[in-house]
């Protein structure tokens, strides 16, 4: 690749003398030209700008010295033999034949370019020669650019992000080395490029650590254990979790262009862990807040609590006896009790912005924004003044131990007591974020054994409880409308650590 450089400071592109640029340069990876624009002024004073015609601040480039340092430069021999033609005459707009042969871009750096991205570097590595036309003080002669264009040359102009720099030797030098580092044999180690930030995955580089493990009070055997472990696959599901975690924090306007079906299972829970769901059909993940139940939310809570429980549901049950035991457990007087009883957790899961109908599909598939579409219930086993347990508490199994605190603390058991999900939601990492808030909410408040019951024939709904941390102790019997089903028990100990797979740090 023939890079060319034009400058009136051709020692500012000193620096692309050393490290890796400078090294491919020496070794004929790269054709690197600076030029000093000067070179091609006829005057005494070597004159490159004027004043704005117009008026205005500043100066202006002039187009006819560009114009002649460019003629010579898009003239250049490329490194293979190639030669290019003059530019060709220039043709009415709208029927710009690109010139046949070599590819030759010509870069105009410029804060009102279009932006120079990744995705830009890439596109122009495939290019046999870029030449860049570093403008200072207002810029260059609109008239340049829009010449060479019509003589059938590639023009960019590209701006390197939105602040303002004195000139374009700065950004030129940025762009340079974005593209060189991605032509063959410039990177000494070409698997580097495939992992780093902006490459394919649309992600940010998760962190990196080197030797020592322990330094300055930053201990990786405690915070990150996972990268000692040894287990390439955990190793490269804990860097894609904080990879996620790390773009949703830095650059939620990525995370919005990722599409669902390049993600996994494991993807789209570190999402929703991190305020995002990525169902699978939409187009785009769309942002999800995880917080407690308000008063506000009593209608459409009691709503979602109607139509998911039927989900979860043996197929045993008839349409009659579900709705006797919503009627009576999931009634909005039920649930307007919880969100009044302190010692109920009620949390919600919103699409604070809705969810777009899938491609293809009718508005009705969308959801507005402020949908619910998950919650879930946390009944503390509590006496209040009267000496009653919170309404709705199941009683609970005998499998359950409930051991004291660490330090002797109090033994305290609560019921895990719902953790529905909308069904066009499923599997989309929701029901783990809201178990894992459950969890943290529990063990805030000192509780002990968090507890649950769950149909025994739902399999799904037994693994992501183990994923969360949950144990099968034992089965109880649970009465809907009047049939009995058999349900697996299954206990968690907040206060003995288990680990949660899965969880980013
Ligand atoms: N010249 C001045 N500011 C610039 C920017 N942000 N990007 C590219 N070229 C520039």
């Amino acid at each position: 690749m023939r890079l060319d450089v034009v400058t009136i400071f051709p020692d500012y592109l000193r620096v692309l003398d050393l490290s890796l640029i400078g090294r491919a340069d020496a070794e004929g990876l790269l054709d690197l030209h600076v030029h000093d624009l000067r070179d091609w002024t006829h005057d005494r004073h070597r004159t490159v700008d004027d004043t704005p015609i117009g008026g205005g601040a500043g100066m202006v480039m002039k187009p006819d010295v560009w114009g002649a340092a460019l003629d010579d430069i898009v003239c250049a021999a490329l490194p293979g033999g190639a030669v290019a033609k003059a530019p060709g005459t220039p043709v009415a707009e709208g029927d710009q034949a690109r010139q046949e042969g070599p590819r030759r871009v010509l870069v105009i750096p410029a804060p009102s370019g279009e932006v120079f991205t990744q995705r830009t570097a890439e596109d122009l590595a495939g290019a046999d020669q870029l030449i860049f036309a570093c403008g200072r003080y207002e810029g260059i002669d609109a008239r340049v650019g829009a010449y060479y264009a019509a003589c059938g040359v590639e023009v960019r102009e590209l701006s390197i992000g939105d602040y303002v720099l004195n000139g374009g030797e700065a950004a030129a030098l940025v762009m340079i080395e974005a593209v060189a580092r991605l032509r063959p044999g410039v990177l000494g180690n070409p698997e580097s490029i495939v992992e780093e930030s902006h490459a394919g995955t649309g992600l940010l580089e998760y962190p990196v650590y080197t030797r020592p493990v322990a330094w300055r009070g930053y201990d990786l055997a405690a915070t990150e254990p996972v990268l000692l472990s040894g287990d390439h696959a955990r190793v490269a599901r804990h860097r894609r979790d904080q990879a996620i975690a790390r773009t949703a924090e830095r650059r939620p306007d990525l995370i919005a262009r990722l599409r669902p079906a390049e993600l996994d299972a494991g993807d789209r829970a570190a999402l929703a862990r991190n305020g995002w769901v990525a169902p699978a059909g939409a187009a785009h993940p769309v942002p999800l807040v995880v917080r407690p139940a308000v008063d506000g939310d009593l209608v459409a809570l009691a709503d979602l609590a109607a139509r998911t429980f039927p989900d979860a549901c043996p197929s045993s049950l008839t349409p009659e006896q579900i709705a006797a035991h919503i009627a009576v457990n999931l009634s909005p007087q039920r649930l307007a009790l919880w969100l009044e009883d302190p010692r109920v957790v009620l949390t919600v899961a919103e699409l604070p912005q809705g969810l777009p109908a899938p491609p293809g599909e009718t508005d009705a598939e969308a959801l507005p924004a402020g949908a619910l579409v998950g919650y879930s219930a946390v009944v503390a086993e509590i006496l209040d003044a009267d000496g009653a347990l919170p309404a709705g508490l199941d009683p609970r199994p005998p499998a359950v131990s409930v051991p004291p605190g660490p330090d002797g603390a109090q033994a305290l058991a609560a019921e895990l007591s719902k953790v529905y999900v909308d069904a066009r939601l499923r599997s989309a990492g929701i029901a783990a974020t809201l178990l894992a808030e459950a969890v943290s909410v529990v063990d805030n408040m000192g509780v002990t054994a968090l507890w649950l019951g769950t149909n025994a024939a739902n399999r799904r709904a037994q693994k992501a409880y183990r994923h969360a941390g949950f144990r099968k102790v034992g089965t109880r019997t649970y009465e809907v409308g009047g049939s009995r089903c058999r349900d697996v028990v299954m206990v968690l100990h907040p206060q003995v650590k288990l680990p949660r797979p899965g969880r980013s740090g």
